[in-house]
């Protein structure tokens, strides 16, 4: 038997709930319950649901509140209403909202397996979509994420210190983490994405392994930083604010590392390398790389011995 998605029924009579899970069972369905509109949102927020049938009365949190929740914050989830008594004003309200059908009550079997196979059909058609996302983000990785966020829950001000730990984990808060983060911490999204945007050290690109920080201070300017960096964004075909395609490298430009003597500089990661040249850059760039990055294109520039002393000399003024 084909396995079919996982579905929530929520209604606030358990006799329905049981009686759609029996019919839905029966052919392969995954089925779940919940009795009302909070515990459905609990259930929801931890457990990896295609569609939910809500009933609209209900106590506490009612249906349509549950289905504006879910569009705001699940929207990859499908709806479906179960409905007894629906108004026109309710289901005119659940229609905009974008639910994909409803299933009168009580229902026949018939009419349950009908709906829930168009409702099967629009799951189907996301699909690509949901897959997409699920392949850039590893299961453990989401795992992680969520954990992180559960642990602040329900400290006030815990929106910065997440983005920090889900940034240090995913490497970067692309819109798809972003609302996870909104979602788990109930922040509208567009405050997490203002925070995001405003600080500096949380970036929305996705970063290299490796952060290369290349001073373009005086100091370092004037012994020839410009050159080195020129011949950095060459061999790594990146420009300043760039990461390479194989994200080894992120390359960064800052003002004055804090030790001109050593000019010119760079920091990668936490280590600073100092005196650069367009030729030994290569080499510090080496110490990170998983395979060594090509040399050919480099210096006009080579050792000679003159008069016993060794000499870094142009190759373009030798010929010259
Ligand atoms: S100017 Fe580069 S370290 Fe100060």
């Amino acid at each position: 038997m084909a396995e079919g998605p996982n579905i929530l029924i929520v209604d606030d009579e358990a006799v329905v709930i049981k009686s759609a899970e029996r019919i839905l069972k029966g052919v392969g369905y995954s089925i779940d319950g919940a009795l009302g509109g909070r515990e459905a949102i609990m259930k929801i927020e931890h457990n990896d649901y295609d569609l939910v049938f809500t009933d609209l009365k209900m106590p506490e949190v009612d249906g349509i509140t549950l289905i504006r929740w879910i569009k705001n914050s699940k929207p990859s989830l499908g709806i479906v209403i179960i409905t007894g008594y629906p108004s026109q004003e309710t289901m005119k309200d659940a229609l905009e909202i974008g639910i994909i059908d409803y299933v009168p009550k009580p229902f026949t079997p018939a009419v349950l397996l009908d709906v829930t196979k168009r409702a099967e059909q629009w799951v189907v058609d996301k699909k690509p979509e949901k897959d997409t996302v699920a392949e850039a983000f590893p299961p453990s990785m989401l795992a992680e994420i969520d954990r992180i966020i559960y642990s602040y829950k329900d400290k006030p001000g815990s929106s910065i210190p997440v983005l920090q730990r889900c940034q240090e984990i995913v490497g970067y808060l692309p819109p798809f983490v972003q609302k996870r983060i909104a979602r788990g911490l109930h922040i509208p999204p567009a405050e997490i994405h203002s925070i995001v945007s405003f600080y500096s050290f949380f970036t929305m690109k996705p970063r290299g392994d490796h952060t290369i920080n290349v001073c373009l201070g005086t100091a370092c300017y004037v012994k020839g930083i410009d050159s080195v960096l020129n011949k950095i964004k060459n061999v790594l075909k990146i420009d300043v604010g760039e990461t390479t395609e194989d994200r080894v490298f992120s390359l960064e430009a800052v003002r004055c590392l804090g030790c001109c003597a050593l000019a010119p500089v760079m920091i990668i990661d936490h280590d600073t390398h100092s005196s650069l040249t367009p030729k030994n850059v290569i080499g510090a760039l080496n110490k990170y790389s998983p395979f060594p990055l090509e040399t050919e294109s480099l210096p006009a520039e080579e050792t000679v011995t003159m008069g016993g002393v060794e000499e870094i000399i142009s190759v373009e003024g030798k010929e010259g």
